[in-house]
């Protein structure tokens, strides 16, 4: 999730360069760069934290007249926040400077083979190898080196390059992420989102999948990977700022729900082979130490709390391992049993949360393996944890957690598979299988997610009650807890969620007629018990709206609503029955006016106790 913006054109680039990755701060500001083509040379500058350091870097520096340039914010995933590790990245000539957005999945086999053939690197991150393969593929044709180095590159990305020998030229190339030209006159801009320069143009060129783009001040020439010329219109936005930043959404937490299937690959990216093989690149404990684990304890808050409960289901199920979860805020205050054969997982998305740090200290003293899951790099649990493993979600802006949660869970099913083929507790070919339905999933979701009117009609009939209840069991009961967390946090309709088997010993005291039971139904070895529960439900005249897989027409019967899901195995469920309720507190919440960006009394980060 970083924020490409590239100019060639008349004018002085470095403040319209500058300005674009103003834009795109949202999307990622652990550091940031300039590269411009000055007087037959590359001038660089970078500087890690926020803009403002940057804009201390560029004051009174070379290169301000500059008319052909990159810029680049970075979110770290490979290589933590440093200058070294800051885009723009340059070849060993120094003449060849790439900004890139994305992951390069094969970039230590090409790091080796490029160091072989004496190629030096300067960072520790997967993009460089970008710019060393131009380098290599280079003979005077920079968009034939570009084409080229997509030849040898796997992966997701967008990337642009530049180089010395060509003054007035940009190639751009795209896998999967995001890049646009927004077309001027005797200018031209690259980018990844559209507000880097919706004050400068709105004219705009989408470039798609598998394609190339030469922008020059005279014009832009969008290629396939046979360098053939495509025809691509122009669009003119007629976005407002405000709406650009959200990338057209109404909402950061709608863009963030719809951006899903991308968090969910890019945190399966490289990890996850055919074979059903993980590489967890940055998880720090030897195998051995890890085969002999014989306790997970996952410590947590909020939505991560409900993350945790997922992974309980898979580290039982896939790696036959004792687990026990606490909420942090408990767990710091208790006198846990843990041992050096215990492996804690702290999950927070920020890595700041007060109490989950506090517990994941604990347990580190108590002579446990410490494990944090979490979206920031460099945040405080990392450097408290024995390791690490990112979720790779991109900046989360919204206050309730979406984006971020999927790619928890998945980084919880990493580590129970990482496990289960250490322990033996899963043969390989059911281990493949996993791997192989695991990265289905992303495209599952975008289906989905292209289909959600079905939710917002649901809404529509149920927004005004003034209480709801979540029921689920199985696998499904932590995705009814972060159903009614999310119901509540955003349209502060009160909601319990509870284990469908224990309704009959309390909360069915709650229910009259009216009263919506969200219920998830999803298709598994608990579906006629829960299908049981909803029956008691239905009997004291409760409307009931059930999250089921897609083919089950039958419990139309039972039920007032039906949100359809596609079929997953049970213990991949979750990624995608919660996306329904998602959704549905989202449609809850607007309806009744509410701000779900950033609903009352809650604070994205909680940094104290
Ligand atoms: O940054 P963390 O994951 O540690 O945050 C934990 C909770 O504060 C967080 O999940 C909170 O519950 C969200 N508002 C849920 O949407």
């Amino acid at each position: 999730m970083c924020g490409i913006i590239a100019y060639v054109g008349r004018r002085p680039c470095t403040d319209l360069l500058y300005q674009g990755l103003r834009k795109l701060e949202y999307r990622g500001y652990d550091s940031a760069g300039l590269s411009v083509l000055d007087n037959g040379e590359v001038r660089i500058v970078r500087a890690v934290g926020n803009l403002d350091n940057l804009e201390r870097e560029l004051k009174g520096g070379d290169g301000n007249g500059a008319s052909t340039g990159l810029g680049h914010t970075r979110w770290a995933t490979h290589g933590r926040p440093s200058t070294e590790n800051a885009h723009p990245h340059l070849d060993c000539s120094g003449r060849i400077s790439i900004v890139l957005n994305g992951i390069i999945e094969n970039y230590a086999v090409l790091r080796d083979e490029l160091s072989g053939e004496g190629h030096g690197f300067r960072s520790e991150t997967d993009a460089e190898v970008v710019s060393h393969l131009i380098e290599k593929h280079y003979d005077g044709d920079l968009v034939e080196a570009v084409r080229r180095s997509i030849g040898d590159i796997e992966g997701h990305f967008a990337f642009c390059a530049v180089h010395a020998d060509h003054p007035q030229l940009i190639v751009g190339a795209r896998k999967e992420c995001p890049l646009m030209v927004g077309v001027g006159k005797d200018e031209n801009f690259i980018a990844s989102a559209i507000p880097a320069f919706l004050s400068e143009t709105r004219d705009v060129i989408a470039i798609e999948d598998g394609e190339l783009v030469a922008v020059t001040p005279e014009g832009v020439e969008v290629l396939d990977l046979e360098l053939r010329p495509v025809e691509r219109d122009v669009t003119r936005v007629n976005w407002d700022a405000d709406a650009a930043e959200k990338g057209g959404y109404e909402t950061f937490m709608r863009k963030e729900i719809f951006e899903q299937p991308a968090a969910l690959a890019d945190t399966l990216a490289g990890r996850l082979g055919g074979d059903g093989m993980v590489t967890l690149e940055d998880i720090n404990i030897p195998d051995e130490e890890l085969a002999a684990i014989d306790k997970v304890y996952v410590v947590a808050c909020g939505t991560s709390y409900h993350a945790g409960l997922v992974g309980r289901y898979v580290l039982e199920g896939w790696a036959r391992t004792a687990v026990e979860l606490d909420i942090a805020s408990e767990f710091r205050y208790r006198d846990p049993v843990l041992s050096p054969r215990t492996l804690v997982i702290g999950i927070s998305q920020s890595g700041e949360t007060a109490d989950t740090l506090v517990a994941m200290r604990q347990a580190k003293k108590s002579g446990a393996k410490v494990i944090a899951i979490t979206n920031i790099m460099g945040s405080q649990a990392t450097r408290d944890a024995d390791g690490v493993v990112y979720t790779r979600a991109g900046l989360e802006i919204g206050v309730a957690a979406t984006k971020t949660h999927l790619a928890q869970i998945a980084a919880i099913q990493l580590i129970a598979l990482h496990l289960a083929r250490l322990k033996g507790t899963k043969p390989p070919e059911e281990l493949a299988a996993i791997s192989a339905e695991l990265h289905g999933v992303p495209d599952l979701l975008t289906d989905y997610l292209r289909r959600e009117t079905a939710t917002r009609e649901i809404a529509k009939r149920y927004f005004e009650k003034p209480f709801f209840l979540y029921l689920g069991r199985g696998i499904g009961l932590p995705v009814c807890l972060e159903g009614a967390l999310k119901l509540k946090e955003i349209s502060y309709i009160p909601t319990e969620a509870y284990a469908a088997g224990e309704m009959k010993h309390g909360p069915i005291a709650l229910l009259e007629k009216g009263s919506p039971v969200v219920v998830v139904a999803t298709d598994g070895h608990v579906y006629d018990k829960v299908v049981s529960n909803i029956e008691e439900v239905r009997a004291r005249e409760a409307s009931v709206i059930a999250v089921a897989t897609e083919g089950n027409e039958q419990i139309q019967s039972i039920c007032d609503d039906v949100m359809y899901v596609p079929r997953t195995s049970e213990m991949l469920s979750p990624l995608l029955s919660v996306v329904p309720l998602q959704l549905l507190a989202y449609h809850i919440a607007l309806l009744k006016g509410c701000n779900v960006d950033q609903p009352r009394n809650l604070a994205k980060t909680v940094t104290v106790e």
